[in-house]
């Protein structure tokens, strides 16, 4: 694959969760404006992605993949232009099948045409899923797009979503920069599901198919627990619980809501700089969750230069007390060789949700996480100050 890219996780936007098949040219192009003037693009969010339906429904006489002209009268090569003019870059969707999942023409048996296609569209991201496969495999599917792409010589990140079925965390990281870990999201805490249909998952039982997961991930290659349902009409807690834990999850931040019409609520959530740069660390460790205790999840992520991140993730439907003796709890990560130990080094805690300072480890926290809610700490080493005479 190309190297160099992903070195953090991918942040972007992209047009499924909130508008599925209702894309169109002067709607993205709303959406680019939307991401510069909301904060989102300088907060890091830079990827705005096409997802399915974006095709004309038949290729053209050449067998080239073709935009539908009444939804982009200008065509892929000047939207593309459009979003580059915003300072962001463009990706783009489609599927190793013969048909997208919404029945638009796949790549399948198309992968260096259509890879020379995007490139000369200036693409920058391929979001690359899995309907009507008739039983190819996985992973040679995913090996050819992926030198599909890296002919075109252009930095174009690979976004496998096989969602999780043949488990892509085992041979992922040499083809491509993320991988879908599960099926489709859905705007929920918990979702039921139904026994006579498909269901998307919530937020919750996304979280329980990462634990052991970890070890695949690290810079350039990131397991993808798809993309945020923030400001799609959870409550602002459960917002704010999902947009931690896939910080602390290293997770991609691809969000999903109508940049044009979101609260200042929603917005200062996903603009949120101390808990992206948790997810953005140049460590790129996912984190480890080191307990479960009365529903309460403690997790915890190693950071570059010796500092971490803790998220206790409360799932009862009752506020939960807290009481984390840092001393008691010497924690090693084997994967990052760290170590967590407040008995040998001292740091300073400060909430990421309210800015504010919370003493150091050498007294133990002590709080009241909210049903449904997070309590998200930074852990910076303090250093010793040197004793003058
Ligand atoms: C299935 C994927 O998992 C979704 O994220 C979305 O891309 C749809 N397909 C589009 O049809």
């Amino acid at each position: 694959k190309y190297p160099g890219l992903a070195l953090t996780p991918p942040m972007g936007w992209n047009s499924w969760n909130t508008f599925a098949c209702n894309i169109n040219e002067k709607m993205i192009k709303e959406m680019a404006d939307a991401m510069v003037s909301s904060g989102m693009r300088d907060a890091g969010y830079k990827y705005l992605v096409l997802d399915d339906c974006w095709l004309s429904p038949t290729r053209d006489s050449l067998q080239n993949l073709q935009a539908d002209p009444k939804k982009f009268p200008d065509g892929m090569k000047a939207l593309g232009d459009y979003i580059h003019s915003k300072g962001l870059k463009f990706g783009i969707y489609n599927c190793a099948g013969t048909k997208t999942c919404a029945g638009y023409p796949g790549t399948r048996g198309h992968e260096y045409q259509d890879a020379l296609t995007y490139a000369s569209w200036g693409v920058d991201y391929l979001k690359y899923d899995w309907c009507n496969t008739e039983g190819i495999n996985a992973r040679e599917a995913y090996t050819t797009m992926s030198k599909a792409l890296a002919a075109t010589h252009r930095p174009i990140v690979f976004s496998m979503c096989e969602w999780g079925t043949n488990q892509p965390w085992l041979w992922g990281a040499p083809i491509a920069e993320l991988w879908r870990t599960t099926g489709d999201i859905g705007c929920g805490w918990y979702i039921k599901p139904n026994p006579n249909g498909w269901t998307p998952l919530g937020v919750t039982q996304i979280i329980d198919k990462e634990v052991n997961l970890r070890q695949y991930a690290g810079p350039g290659h990131w397991n993808d627990p798809d993309m945020l349902e923030v400001g799609n009409g959870m409550p602002v807690n459960e917002d704010r619980a999902h947009f931690s834990m896939w910080a602390m999850l290293a997770a991609p931040l691809i969000a999903g809501n109508d940049l044009r019409h979101m609260s200042e609520e929603t917005r200062e959530i996903l603009t949120n700089r101390g808990v992206i740069a948790v997810d953005q660390d140049s460590l790129g460790i996912q984190a480890l969750r080191y307990e479960v205790k009365d529903s309460v999840e403690t997790w915890m992520k190693p950071l570059e230069g010796g500092d971490w991140a803790i998220c206790f993730l409360n799932r009862a439907a009752e506020p939960k007390a807290i009481d984390f003796d840092w001393k008691a709890n010497v924690v090693k990560d084997t994967l990052s060789n760290r170590e967590l130990n407040a008995n040998t080094q001292r740091y300073a805690i400060v909430d990421l949700w309210t800015n504010k300072a919370m003493g150091t480890t050498q007294k133990a926290l002590k709080g009241t996480v909210p049903s449904h809610d997070v309590l998200m700490v930074y852990l910076s080493k303090q250093i010793k100050k040197e004793k003058h005479k």
